[in-house]
């Protein structure tokens, strides 16, 4: 029997999972998530491709509450700290956007990055430190892909310090936390990103992230 997961027949095609993917903050409905989902999207995770084949992830499941709520003050603070940061105009627009939805979401995911795993000859890691830390991202796009295609949702919390992640879940000293994930069924995922409907940020053409033999070079119409 080859080592593969087995999918649900109704789980949607590739390219409808990633245009479907949003990052969600208000929708968590906190119901549970069934057990198989979550083993095929950890495998989804794990799947991922890795420098060296260090697969220097690894992935803390907080379901506690506590702890939750300890994270989410936190965040809270550091929420206060960058809108500190900005003009009145740009902070009044702020006020009104959502960054996380940590008490309601069903479970928090915190992946960290160990830059430790298979060194010290990492194959492909000597002239590129951070490709570790890329290969953590990879693993978090599988697994938010997995998660939209499994109709759950994701949102990435980043607004909080390092060393509060690691005191408050015991993460040794030489292991980052990379992201804390929030995870769990939504009422509904938008099709415009929140920051988009809010008028922060606007997603721009794909033509115009594109370049030609030199960094600048668009084509010639
Ligand atoms: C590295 C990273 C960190 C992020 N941190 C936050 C965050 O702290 N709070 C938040 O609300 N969204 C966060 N996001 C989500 C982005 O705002 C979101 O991906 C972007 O607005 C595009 O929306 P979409 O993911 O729904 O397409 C983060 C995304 C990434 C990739």
């Amino acid at each position: 029997m080859a080592d593969v997961p087995t999918h649900e027949p109704t789980l949607a095609p590739l390219y409808d999972v990633i245009q479907r993917r949003r990052d969600v903050r208000a929708e968590f409905t906190g119901a549970p998530i069934p057990d198989e989902a979550l083993k095929r999207i950890f495998a989804a995770a794990h799947a991922a491709p890795s420098v060296g084949l260090t697969q220097p992830w690894d992935f803390v499941v907080v379901r506690d509450k506590e702890l939750r709520t300890e994270f989410q003050a936190h965040v809270a603070q550091e929420r206060e700290v960058f809108a500190a940061s900005l003009n009145s105009e740009t902070a009044q627009t702020f006020s009104r956007i959502k960054i996380e939805g940590i008490l309601e979401s069903t479970m928090g995911l915190v992946v960290t990055y160990d830059p430790s795993r298979g060194s010290p000859a990492v194959l492909g890691r000597h002239a590129i430190a951070d490709a570790g830390l890329f290969s953590v991202c990879l693993a978090i796009q599988n697994f938010w892909l997995a998660a939209t295609a499994e109709n759950l949702g994701v949102g990435w919390v980043s607004f909080y310090r390092e060393p509060f992640l690691q005191q408050l879940l015991d993460i040794p000293d030489r292991i980052r936390p990379v992201a804390w994930l929030c995870v769990g069924p939504v009422s509904q995922l938008h099709t415009v990103p929140d920051l988009e409907r809010h008028g922060w940020r606007h997603r721009r053409p794909v033509e115009e992230a594109m370049h030609y033999d030199k960094f600048g070079r668009q084509l010639q119409h």
